[in-house]
């Protein structure tokens, strides 16, 4: 979890709390996870949630965060949950590596957040001693491009032809920060 709580002045004046998520945010997590299945963003996961399901999720993600698998950190303006991300420590031989996700909701894109996330997520990483970052990209999705280059990532590949949908198909891109 982010190890405190950081608050900034987005571009548009907007106060943006950076915390770790609680159970209490439940109701505001569905409701997060089902306007990205309804926008149809560019994430991976894309499914409308029940409450039982989201519970479950929330729940499982809970005990990860309190093990110190998960580095996670949500954005809330005005009292309401308006991003979610994470890094996921892999295991074993790859216990230096963290996976990032990151997803912010529709009117609250393009001022700033998806940065101080990217920036908070990858200073906890250093100080919980990872070595590098990861993540995947639509090749499609030319903001988070924008973004994840600007915090200094590189591509190091792609997997041709992950994505399918609507009849298209789109290549995944891989980034890669080493800390
Ligand atoms: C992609 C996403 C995380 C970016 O976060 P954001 O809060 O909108 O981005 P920010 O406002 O912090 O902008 C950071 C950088 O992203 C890029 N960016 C942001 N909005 C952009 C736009 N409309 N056009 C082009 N680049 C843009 C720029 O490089 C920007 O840096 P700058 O402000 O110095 O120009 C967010 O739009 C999002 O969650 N989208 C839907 C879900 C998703 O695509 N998640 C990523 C999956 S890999």
């Amino acid at each position: 979890m982010v190890t405190q709580p950081r608050i900034f002045i987005a571009k548009d004046g907007r106060r943006v709390v950076l915390r770790s998520i609680r159970w209490e945010d439940l109701d505001d997590a569905i409701e997060f996870i089902n306007s990205m299945a309804d926008e149809g963003a560019e994430i991976l996961r894309t499914e409308r949630v029940t409450r039982n399901e989201e519970a479950e999720w929330l729940g499982r993600r809970l005990a990860r965060i309190e093990k110190g698998d998960i580095i996670d950190a949500i954005a809330e303006v005005d009292g309401k949950v308006v991003a979610n991300s994470e890094v996921e420590k892999r295991t074993g031989m790859m216990s230096h590596l963290g996976y990032i996700g990151l997803a912010i909701r529709t009117g609250y894109r393009g001022i700033g957040i998806g940065a101080a996330i990217m920036k908070a997520l990858i200073e906890e990483s250093r100080m919980a001693g990872l070595k590098m970052l990861f993540l995947d990209h639509f090749e499609t999705n030319k903001i988070a491009r924008g973004l994840y280059e600007k915090v200094g990532f590189r591509e190091t590949g792609r997997l041709p032809k992950a994505i399918h949908r609507s009849g298209t198909y789109t290549d995944l891109v891989r980034m890669v920060l080493e800390l």
